[in-house]
């Protein structure tokens, strides 16, 4: 059963309770009432019959007198009036006036039982009659009674039905916002950022309106930076795998084909019995293979970054450092690390060295600088900050592709409960600064 028609049917469910109340209430009022005016003419009728008893005895025509005592009750709303005879039967009855609109019997009994009749013995029996009965009759009051209750009832019904009807109404408009609100929770459920709901109404829907808008707001920002950190991670491999092959056909290559051809002079001068000259093409091929084999642990250093799990974070930024610097032997590093890396948790280590990686990048990439300084630092309250600062051009202008670096960094600076800041220095070149509680929660979760 949907909210709407729960509200509704428990505002009816009220309506009829108190509708329901209002009737008994009305009709106990009601019911108390004509009994009062009942026993009220019914004692007025006493009166005038004994009154007229009084007289009697000194009436020179009491059977007349009689009559007319009888008749003096026609129409008489309260009370009917008979005469009866000396034995008993009714000789003369008043007329009361019979309703136009007779109520039905079972509301005649709900209004309560009639007092009883009165029978008067006629003083003396005069003129053969034994007694005057006046009972009491609430035929017009019943069925007054009886008109006022369906119209009160067709009232309330009336106004109740109106009332359920305005209800329905104002519920309606009010729910619809919230209507629209579920549509897009669903869209977003199924995987649909787009959709934002008009932020209007009222105030509590106000605050879960703007709250949605911006959760999907928020959640199409990050699913659209996952979907370019994904392009841009598949971009960096295969440029990484072009770089490499490069590598290997330039710098592999032609040793291999060196080393090849010193061991065919090696054969063809052991044939001419020139055995002098072997020595030379010997060294010539250690010399290849030797370079081959720095090669190959450049290589396999760029590959496996994650020497640092092997030798530890300072030998793997030593390495990292080392790489660049035979590349840029302009640029000077100045490493300041900390002595004791044994007390970083492993989760830490693993985000200071991306951290110093592509700002130290960064750095080489943008800022043209002289020196490059990486310098870590531990407080007292276990606080690590790690700043690789350069010298260089400052902020340099945006590069056309790309831009995730310092994005990435912080997201995982945060997700180990760090701070990350970065920016140009007020004297030139760029300084970027990573802030890590070594004590706090998320770095045992980043870990886990
Ligand atoms: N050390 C720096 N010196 C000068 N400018 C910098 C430095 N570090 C960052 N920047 C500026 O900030 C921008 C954003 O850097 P970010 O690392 O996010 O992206 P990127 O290096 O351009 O690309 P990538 O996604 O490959 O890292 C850079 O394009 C550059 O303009
Ligand atoms: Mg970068």
């Amino acid at each position: 059963m949907s909210l709407r028609a729960r509200v509704v049917a428990l505002i009816a469910a009220v309506l009829a309770i108190s509708m329901a109340m209002g009737t008994v209430v009305a009709g106990y009022e009601a019911r108390q009432a004509l009994n009062g005016e009942l026993a009220a003419g019914l004692g007025g009728a006493r009166q005038t019959v004994a009154s007229a008893f009084e007289d009697l005895p000194h009436s020179d025509h009491p059977a007349r007198d009689l009559r007319q005592l009888i008749a003096t009750f026609d129409g008489n709303r309260h009370v009917r009036a008979s005469l009866l005879d000396a034995e008993g039967r009714p000789v003369l009855i008043s007329h009361t006036r019979a309703p136009d609109h007779p109520a039905p019997p079972w509301f005649a009994r709900l209004l309560g039982a009639m007092p009883p009749e009165a029978e008067i013995a006629v003083p003396g029996s005069a003129a053969g009659f034994r007694a005057i009965v006046l009972a009491p009759t609430a035929g017009i009051d019943v069925s007054a009674a009886w008109r006022e209750f369906i119209s009160i009832v067709a009232v309330l019904s009336g106004s109740a039905a109106l009332g359920l009807v305005l209800v329905y109404l104002v519920i309606s408009a009010a729910f619809r916002p919230l209507r629209a609100l579920a549509g897009q929770f669903a869209r977003v459920g199924a995987g649909d950022y787009s959709g934002r709901v008009a932020e209007r109404g009222p105030t509590e829907l106000f605050g879960l309106q703007r709250g949605f808008n911006r959760m999907a707001a928020e959640l199409a920002a990050t699913t659209e930076r996952n979907r370019l950190l994904g392009d841009q991670l598949l971009t960096i491999q295969e440029e990484e795998r072009a770089d490499i092959a490069r590598d290997l056909h330039d710098d592999i290559g032609p040793h291999l084909f060196a080393v090849n051809m010193d061991a065919e002079m090696i054969a063809q001068l052991g044939d001419l019995g020139r055995h002098e000259a072997v020595p030379e093409h010997v060294r010539a091929i250690q010399a290849a293979v030797a370079h081959m084999q720095r090669q190959v642990r450049d290589l396999l250093s760029r590959l496996r970054p994650a020497r640092m799990t092997e030798l530890g974070l300072n030998a793997a930024i030593c390495d990292f450092v080392r790489f660049w610097s035979q590349r840029r032997p302009d640029i000077a590093f100045r490493l300041n690390l900390l002595e004791d890396e044994c007390r970083l948790p492993e989760a830490a280590k693993d985000v200071v060295y991306r951290v110093v990686q592509e700002a130290a990048n960064n750095a080489v990439r943008h800022g043209d600088p002289h020196t490059i300084e990486i310098a870590f630092t531990l407080d007292a309250q276990q606080t690590l900050t790690v700043s690789v600062a350069d010298d260089g051009v400052g902020r340099a202008a945006p590069s056309a592709v790309g831009g995730f670096g310092l994005v990435g960094m912080g997201e995982r600076v945060a997700a180990a409960g760090g701070t990350l800041s970065f920016g140009p220095d007020p004297d030139g070149g760029w300084t970027t600064t990573a802030r890590l509680s070594l004590d706090s929660a998320s770095m045992t979760q980043a870990a886990a």
